[in-house]
């Protein structure tokens, strides 16, 4: 049976040691997230990042926006954060209204306000390995990976899924010539022919598909660790509603190393590291600046001696 990777203690070491960072240097971190819609999802995590702010003692300014609302009026809107200097962070929850150029939003954040990387100057650094705030799903999936202590270094890191917000800043990520990272990696689609060979050969697979339980018991190695991006509604016989991940956990849990699950994983961690993006920005408008290896230490080290991978 394989080990459960539940995002919950990754989630509580991060925002320990964000209250921490926040009290040391008398932080107030204001973050204005902007919703356009109702999509019901989105309610879900909007209503989550206000409750997690709270909790953390950061504000969160929630801007709802009509679902009819104009492309101008999102713009204005953005530009209104990145002039105002009380705030330190602008989030955009998606999905936005269609007929909306999420490309065209994400390139107006100013790249100091950016707390999910949707500025292409953000997404540019990190093939750089220049310090700047990173996606939020692709980094809880490395501190997920962290926090287990799952050796990535020299790995073959197979992912599923090449979209821009998580299976390309991912591979990148895990490609960075740095302890945590220096994988192998191989990035797959829906093009991609003999699927099951590339994955088969994964000893860290990840999957980020948007298709309920894709991921069979034949599509991977034996104790192979397995992280689950996919967040998707299924609605059962009954009529019930609950959600699964892109893996299906049942028939993978006896060959797999390790697995997380859906809910309760990378999903759980994604939100804390919005507020490490927060106080990384906060930090940065007082001339502190702390990157990615400096979060990391603080976050983790500390913890090391608790973790039972
Ligand atoms: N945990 C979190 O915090 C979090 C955050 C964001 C997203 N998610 C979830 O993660 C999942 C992926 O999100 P996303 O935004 O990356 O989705 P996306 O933009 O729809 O991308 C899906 C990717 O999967 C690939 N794909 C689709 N069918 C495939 C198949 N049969 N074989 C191989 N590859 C296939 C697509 O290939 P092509 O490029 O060829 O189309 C695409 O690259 C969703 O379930 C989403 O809800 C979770």
């Amino acid at each position: 049976m394989a080990k459960l990777l539940t995002g919950k203690p990754v989630a509580a070491a991060v925002k320990a040691a964000l209250k921490d960072l926040i009290a040391a240097n008398s932080l107030q971190p204001r973050m204005l997230l902007i919703q356009a819609g109702a999509d019901p999802a989105s309610e879900f995590y909007v209503q989550n990042i206000v409750s997690n702010g709270a909790k953390l003692g950061c504000e969160v300014i929630l801007r709802s926006l009509p679902a009819d609302v104009s492309q101008a009026q999102l713009l204005d809107c953005v530009e209104g954060a990145n002039l105002d200097p009380s705030v330190h962070g602008i989030m955009i929850q998606k999905p936005l209204p269609a007929g909306i150029d999420d490309n065209l939003i994400g390139s107006a954040i100013d790249p100091r306000k950016d707390l999910d990387c949707l500025n292409p100057q953000n997404l540019g650094k990190i093939i750089l390995e220049a310090p700047g705030p990173l996606p939020c799903t692709p980094l809880a999936a490395l501190c997920t990976l962290k926090y287990y202590q799952i050796p990535i270094q020299g790995r073959h890191v197979v992912i599923i899924g090449r979209s821009s917000i998580v299976g390309k800043p991912l591979a990148n990520m895990l490609l960075w010539k740095k302890p945590f990272a220096n994988a192998s990696v191989t990035v797959c689609h829906s093009r991609s022919q003999n699927l099951a060979e590339l994955t088969q050969t994964a000893d860290i697979l990840i999957a980020a598909i948007g298709k309920p339980e894709f991921v069979k018991q034949d599509l991977i190695k034996e104790n192979c660790v397995l992280l689950d991006v996919g967040i998707n509604a299924v609605v059962d016989a009954q009529g019930k509603q609950s959600y699964v991940g892109d893996i299906d956990f049942n028939s993978c849990q006896d060959k797999a190393l390790a697995i997380t699950p859906v809910p309760g994983g990378i999903g759980s961690v994604t939100t804390s590291l919005l507020f490490l993006n927060l106080v990384q920005a906060c930090l940065a408008a007082q001339g502190v600046n702390k990157n990615i290896d400096d979060f990391l230490g603080l976050i983790f080290d500390a913890e090391k001696k608790e973790i039972t991978p």
